[in-house]
């Protein structure tokens, strides 16, 4: 295994970048949310740097839960099917609540989880994620705050794997090529 430094071909965005990029957006969701309760909801796994650092960028009361979803077959997005492995503790009939999650790629994954979501009868629901990328979307997904939009290429860091690897990334970047050969 080859060190993690070298395995970074690029970095898209630093820790300080990342850093400050969340504390804007909550900034932006205290503003939206005055005088209201609010419950973020973080996806498991990928979500879990991203919900730690934008919880604690907030200077108001909040609370956190957790959902971990999993699409049907052997980890691709194609059957389009998404099922519940851990579901909310929470009841959020008549509470409002935000979607954490570090990328949304095709938008399965948040599409899907907004519809069970809102069904559970919340007051609101809306979405908040790191990264998008709108050239892989093939499902419809309203996202109210957004990191940034980046290019289709495969990224890891700050929570994003590669085979379980590199998660653990303070930095977000692009893996060099020799880690796929
Ligand atoms: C990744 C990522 C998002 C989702 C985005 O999670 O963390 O949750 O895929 O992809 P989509 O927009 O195409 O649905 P994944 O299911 O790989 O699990 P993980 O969070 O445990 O890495
Ligand atoms: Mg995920």
């Amino acid at each position: 295994a080859a060190d993690v430094p070298d395995d970074l071909v690029n970095v898209l965005f630093t820790e300080e970048q990342i850093q400050g990029r969340l504390r804007e957006l909550a900034v932006e969701i205290e503003t939206d949310y005055a005088g209201k309760d609010l419950l973020i909801v973080g996806i498991l796994r990928g979500a879990v740097m991203v919900m730690a650092d934008l919880a604690r960028s907030f200077s108001r009361h909040l609370e956190m839960d957790w959902m971990a979803v999993s699409s049907y077959g052997s980890g691709t997005k194609s059957s389009g099917v998404v099922r519940i492995l851990k579901d909310l503790d929470t009841d959020i009939s008549g509470r409002h609540v935000v979607i954490v999650d570090e990328i949304i790629d095709t938008g399965l994954t948040l599409s899907w989880l907004t519809a069970n979501l809102a069904s559970r009868t919340p007051a609101s629901v809306e979405i908040c994620t790191l990264l998008r990328k709108p050239e892989a979307l093939t499902m419809q997904v309203d996202v109210k705050y957004v990191g940034w939009d980046i290019p289709n290429e495969f990224v890891v860091g700050y929570g994003l794997d590669y085979r379980e690897r590199y998660r653990n990334l303070r930095d977000i970047g692009t893996l060099a090529p020799h880690v796929y050969s």
